[in-house]
């Protein structure tokens, strides 16, 4: 939670001015706010972009002069991801939650257009989180981890030429998102007089680019001046080293070379000091507040619009959440009332189409049938035809049958009365 967050929403509309004749201690009020911000700690999380081996755990190690569990990754990974890691800090009585997240893989893709994307994803799903936890009932934001990233270190690689196509089109996804501070990693190899024409030659092609990167702020009184001298350095050239070597009885953190040693923590030798300085000691809450203040109204407020709910009516009016709500709702019940209606309509069209199917597949039938049973008759008659011909027929055979039995019976007839005629043997 950001102390000077809640110290600024405090100032309201303006009253009377009234001088107290004795004090009462109200004085205190900023003492509470400390004491209550350091036993609740920080939470500050760096996102470390760069290409593979560019230098980053390198680089966190040195800043917080800690050794971190980091392990080098290869070279053949199949897409950008991300690792996450936290650890806990102690110095004096303050606590810092910090968790440090690096890209692995950055930069080894043959197709780097989507390079951005596990990356501008990892960063919105920290703002969901915070988004969610906010919107409960029930919410916690005081005990609540916040993982949402305050900074992204940005690791260019110190080719003293320009700055890579994924270099520009990875930071135009993270600057609506994450305050980016661009570093030009492993200084060191890098000759001074193409370090300044580098750091030009980059801060030119941002602007060009319309990349808006991390200024510090320099309306603050006590640390201005600091600040604006320090953004005329930007892109810091940092050196970072696991090495520690003794050096005038002291034991420092640097990189040996045949010809000599560059001590990373000496200014004249890289600017990591003025980047620890920046990063940690003079503007870590700014960081804090603008990932509050700017990245995360702007996730939110995309969320909450994408969500239906505005600050102001269709007719530019100020709206309460209530009535938004209420609007919604009403909104919600047209549509559903137009999704039933539709779905009504839809079933009575249906209904209608497979009565017509039914009623023109019986009328298929009935033809059918009309067919089968004209046939029928026709066989029928043609039937009756022939049993009438047959008739006829057996009639005819009956008449003649008769006609013959009576030619017979009367041929026998005549036979049986012709006269007999006698031989000398007898009767013939
Ligand atoms: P991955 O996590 O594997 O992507 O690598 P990384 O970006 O974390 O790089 P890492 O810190 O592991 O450093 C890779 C190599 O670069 C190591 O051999 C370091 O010693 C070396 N290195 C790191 N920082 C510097 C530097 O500032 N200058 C030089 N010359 N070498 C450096
Ligand atoms: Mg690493």
């Amino acid at each position: 939670m950001s102390s000077a967050v809640h110290t600024k929403r405090i100032l309201g509309p303006s009253g009377r001015t009234v001088q107290p004749k004795g004090r009462i201690g109200f004085a205190n009020l900023p003492d509470q706010l400390v004491n209550r911000v350091v036993s609740y700690g920080f939470d500050f999380n760096i996102l470390c972009v760069g290409e593979t081996g560019v230098g980053k755990s390198t680089l966190m190690e040195t800043l917080f002069k800690s050794a971190f569990d980091d392990v080098p990754v290869s070279h053949k990974q199949p897409e950008v991801s991300l690792t996450q890691h936290s650890y806990e800090l102690r110095e004096g009585n303050v606590n810092l939650r910090l968790t440090l997240v690096s890209t692995t893989g950055f930069g080894d893709q043959l197709s780097r257009e989507s390079s951005a994307v596990p990356i501008v994803n990892y960063i919105d799903k920290q703002f969901e989180a915070y988004l969610q936890e906010e919107l409960k009932i029930r919410r916690n934001l005081v005990d609540f981890r916040d993982t949402r990233v305050h900074v992204c270190v940005y690791f260019i690689n110190p080719t003293g030429h320009s700055l890579k196509s994924l270099d520009l089109l990875c930071m135009k996804e993270l600057d609506k998102r994450v305050n980016i501070i661009p570093v030009i990693a492993k200084a060191d190899t890098i000759s001074r007089p193409d370090l300044i024409q580098f750091k030009k030659q980059i801060m030119q092609e941002l602007g060009s680019n319309g990349i808006k990167i991390y200024t510090f702020p320099t309306n603050e009184e006590q640390v201005g001046e600091l600040n604006a001298k320090m953004n005329d350095y930007l892109p810091f050239g940092v050196v970072g080293s696991r090495e520690e070597i003794i050096a005038g009885g002291k034991r420092i953190r640097a990189r040996q070379y045949p010809w000599g040693i560059v001590e990373v923590e000496n200014e004249a030798h890289c600017e990591l000091t003025k980047l620890r300085e920046m990063l940690i000691r003079t503007n870590m809450e700014d960081l804090r507040e603008k990932t509050h203040e700017v990245h995360y109204q702007l996730y939110r407020s995309n969320r909450m619009t994408g969500m239906g709910f505005s600050d102001v009516s269709a007719d530019n009016k100020p709206i309460s959440l209530e009535e938004t709500y209420q609007q919604k709702r009403n909104e919600h019940l047209k549509e559903m009332h137009t999704r039933e209606e539709h779905m009504r309509a839809m079933f009575v069209q249906k209904v209608k189409e497979k009565e017509a199917d039914l009623k023109s597949a019986e009328q298929v039938l009935i033809d059918d049938q009309d067919r089968t049973r004209q046939k029928h008759a026709e066989e029928k008659r043609a039937l009756e035809e022939q049993r009438l011909l047959l008739e006829e027929e057996i009639t005819q055979f009956n008449k003649r049958k008769a006609q013959v039995q009576a030619q017979r019976a009367q041929t026998e007839i005549m036979a049986n009365n012709k006269p007999a005629v006698y031989t000398k043997s007898g009767k013939k």
